[in-house]
């Protein structure tokens, strides 16, 4: 801890994107606390800006208003991330951080690292060193970049630091703290909304919930799932052919809802067991997710979420950047196959789903150690 003497360490917090939301709020809690020997400031690129997208989160989670908003919006990848970046400048030249602060894998995780990391502010990310292997994710795009420019890489799970070390990081700068979204998943669970309430909220009927196989939670945002008309089609169907076995509840992103109506089968959403619902927010999504039998997604977040909550993840993707939640949680990798996805599914209703232990300091006190490791690094 510092000395009365001592400058606090500032500390510019970045968020951008939904995912970003859950894991910076327990970092900016314990920043914010007396006598943390940090300074923090929070910027919001803008990058995700609807209410569902942004507001509910920061409302649910005590996250603070941003002392900067960017404003940036929606674009092309190139258009969007030079827009994060020419307008970040201005603001990181005025406050002059001693630390930029940046998580996950978003547009805006990179475009503030290599802005910082130009003008000489070091780098910090944390969710460091993940990777599916393909780089036809935008997101493994910004992982590898953002790593290989970070001065302090903070990890949530072991393998990571192997990634990091192939791509020649020095190990020295790599730590292992755990899981900030976890942090916030055990901070809320008791708040967590009830499954028939949010139900109530969007107009569907509570008793979906009460069948023998209870409910199933879906989510799609993947480009590679939803961006080529054939791939989400063949999906949907396959997903109808779950929702005829049990219900699923579906808060569909806007990107997914936009193809989908593009593609020409929003009747896929109306009923026979697929019941749609507006992006969610944290608390209602938490409850529905915590209440399933299983959750069928495409989303990283959600593997750990899964894992954390002990509740079976069909995952539908070819690759997994979280593969601690497959060999220790509950999460299979299955892809898009329609025989694979059934198979999976049917094995979870029968009883036969993953069990699976929580991993290794996903026990709620990530940003404790975060907060410790950049005083003790900074300022020692
Ligand atoms: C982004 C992240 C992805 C993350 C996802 C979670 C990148 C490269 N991708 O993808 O890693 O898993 O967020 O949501 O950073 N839109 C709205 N309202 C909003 C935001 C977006 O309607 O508040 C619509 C826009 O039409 C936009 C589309 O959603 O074009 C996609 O948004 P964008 O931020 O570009 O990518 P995501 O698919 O959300």
């Amino acid at each position: 801890m510092m000395t009365s003497t001592e400058a606090p360490l500032r500390v510019l917090n970045i968020v951008g994107a939904r995912p970003n939301f859950m894991k910076i709020a327990p970092l900016m809690r314990v920043f914010s606390d007396p006598g943390s020997g940090i300074e923090p400031r929070l910027l919001h690129t803008g990058q995700h800006y609807d209410a569902a997208m942004k507001a509910a989160f920061f409302d649910q989670l005590g996250i603070p208003e941003p002392d900067v908003d960017l404003g940036v919006g929606s674009a092309s990848h190139a258009r969007q991330t030079a827009a994060i970046m020419e307008r970040f400048e201005p603001e990181l030249a005025a406050w002059r951080p001693d630390v930029v602060l940046v998580v996950g894998d978003v547009n805006s995780t990179i475009a503030c690292a290599l802005v910082a990391v130009k003008r000489g502010v070091p780098v910090v990310h944390v969710e460091a060193g993940l990777r599916s292997y393909d780089r036809a994710m935008p997101e493994e795009i910004n992982r590898v970049l953002t790593d290989q420019i970070a001065d302090l890489l903070f990890t949530t799970e072991r393998d990571a630091l192997a990634n990091l070390e192939r791509e020649g990081i020095d190990p020295a700068r790599v730590h292992f703290v755990g899981n900030v979204m976890i942090d916030t998943l055990r901070a809320n669970l008791e708040r967590a909304r009830p499954p028939a309430e949010t139900l109530t909220a969007h107009g569907l009927p509570p008793r979906i919930l009460e069948g023998a196989q209870g409910h199933g939670l879906l989510t799609l945002h993947r480009p590679a799932n939803v961006d080529d008309p054939e791939v989400l089609v063949r999906l949907m169907e396959t997903l109808a052919g779950v929702a005829a076995r049990v219900p699923l509840i579906f808060p569909v992103h806007p990107r997914t809802r936009e193809r989908i109506r593009a593609a020409g089968i929003e009747s896929l959403l109306q009923g026979r067991g697929l019941y749609a619902t507006p992006p969610l927010g944290y608390l209602e999504l938490l409850g529905l997710m915590r209440g399933a039998r299983l959750v069928l997604t495409d989303s990283g977040g959600l593997q750990e979420e899964t894992t954390a909550l002990g509740v079976p993840c069909v995952t539908l993707r070819e690759n997994t950047e979280r593969p601690v939640t497959v060999s220790e949680g509950t999460n299979t990798v299955v892809g898009s196959d329609p025989a694979a996805i059934l198979a999976a599914v049917d094995e979870i209703l029968a009883g036969r789903g993953k069990g699976g232990r929580i991993p290794e300091l996903w026990d709620g006190h990530a940003a404790e150690r975060i907060r410790d490791c950049l005083v003790r690094h900074y300022r020692p």
